[in-house]
């Protein structure tokens, strides 16, 4: 395949054939990893054939910033090095399409069956975003930041694009990133250079970074008008194709993530056993998340159907570094107070719950609840590329006895 010298972990799963390449985790093992995913189990979602670039021509890569703006420019990973001020966040990731397979077994959609490993979160290292745009200085009426990457698609290049306001906003911590856990990026996740947007569907996250265009208007990219967008739910696959007004309509481009959550222990398979010796509870076991620096505040379980509800423990992200003295050591770059009240990252919960309470129940669902009180509905939005889907998380619970 074109993509022969990418190395990956044989523990993804394929959801697509051989190429392009897009997998996800077995769930279970992505909760196991913790708070930080490693480049092993993150999700990956290529288009296309993965741009080679060698690590001598790392530093040399070139991106260019244009459009709208008093100062174009064209920067190379080494001016980025050694001109800005480099951060460094915890943001998660997220496929527009997680949990498509929910979706396709009601109807089918235009998209592949995504589970629910379609989200990953690593500690990315990068500039700001507006302090590019700061020194490239964006003119009057310019409203939109272009992204465009190096891979090559049936329809051109991989494109998309978000509002300048947001651009701008240092607490809202885009970033143009270079390190993933640390490390380099791999070549799946954008080597040498990607954008990353706390808060938005990984859709807006360009990989192999090669132009930034300030515009007017959103982009007009093939790949940001047929892709990552919610159309109406009577739009049907056959139709869909003779619709330009419909998929044009900015108002259905997907940005900031919805609230979902979903269940990695029990595991779909998995078989609970209910008289294990000195054994009295199980604990159940997941993952939320929330959009635009939403934080999710509440994790409810049921074991009938949502008649009773049981509240859940959260963790968060910096729970884990409680301890640890400021910001600065635990990322290894600044992490102001703005960023740390906003949340940009998944957290964890789990339920300890009586063995006895699970005798007469057939299934196990979830729902989480934001800051903004939104909660997961119990109804499937069904719609026509199956994104966005965060109805109620269930998993029937096998049991052995
Ligand atoms: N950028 C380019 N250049 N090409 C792509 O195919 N896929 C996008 C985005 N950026 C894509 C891209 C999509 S749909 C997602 S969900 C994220 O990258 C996935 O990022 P990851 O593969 O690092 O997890």
């Amino acid at each position: 395949t074109p993509d022969n010298h990418v190395e990956r972990d044989p523990r993804l799963i394929r959801l697509t054939g051989i190429h392009p390449f897009n997998v996800e985790a077995p769930l279970s093992d992505l909760y196991d990893e913790g708070f930080l995913t490693t480049k092993d189990l993150f999700y990956v979602r290529n288009h296309g054939p993965v741009p080679r670039v060698e690590d001598f021509e790392v530093l040399d890569w070139q991106f260019s910033i244009e459009g709208m703006v008093e100062n174009p420019v064209k920067l190379t990973l080494r001016d980025l090095l050694r001109e800005y001020e480099q951060f460094t966040y915890p943001i998660t990731l997220v496929c527009a399409g997680n949990r498509r397979k929910e979706q396709n077994m009601v109807r089918k959609t235009k998209g592949f069956s995504w589970g629910a490993a379609g989200v990953s979160t690593a500690l990315w290292t990068g500039v700001g975003l507006w302090d590019l745009l700061g020194r490239a200085m964006p003119k009057r009426g310019a409203r939109y930041v272009c992204f465009e990457g190096a891979d090559r698609l049936p329809n051109g290049y991989y494109g998309t694009s978000v509002k300048l306001n947001w651009a701008v906003d240092a607490n809202r911590g885009i970033l143009v990133a270079h390190k993933m856990n640390g490390e380099a990026l791999h070549p799946d996740h954008g080597k040498p250079l990607r954008i990353v947007i706390p808060g938005q569907i990984g859709g807006r996250s360009v990989k192999w970074l090669k132009r930034i265009i300030v515009t007017a208007r959103p982009s007009d990219n093939w790949y940001h008008i047929y892709d990552n967008r919610v159309l109406p739910t009577m739009v049907d696959p056959e139709q869909s194709a003779n619709l330009p007004e419909t998929w044009e309509d900015e108002r259905y481009a997907i940005y900031d993530l919805n609230t979902n959550s979903a269940i990695c222990y029990p595991a779909h398979d998995e078989r609970v056993s209910l008289v294990e010796k000195g054994v009295e509870m199980y604990k159940f076991k997941g993952y939320a998340y929330a959009g635009g620096g939403k934080r999710v505040t509440r994790m409810e379980v049921t074991l009938d159907k949502g008649k009773t509800w049981r509240l859940a423990n959260i963790t968060y992200h910096e729970d884990q570094y409680r301890d640890a003295p400021d910001g600065e050591t635990l990322y290894g770059g600044r992490v102001d107070m703005s960023w740390r009240e906003a949340c940009f990252c998944w957290c964890f919960w789990d339920l300890d719950i009586p063995l006895a309470d699970l005798a007469d129940a057939k299934d196990v669902m979830v729902r989480a609840m934001d800051d903004s009180m939104m909660v997961q509905p119990r109804d499937m939005y069904w719609s026509v590329l199956g994104m966005m889907n965060n109805p109620w998380f269930r998993v029937v619970i096998h049991k052995e006895d």
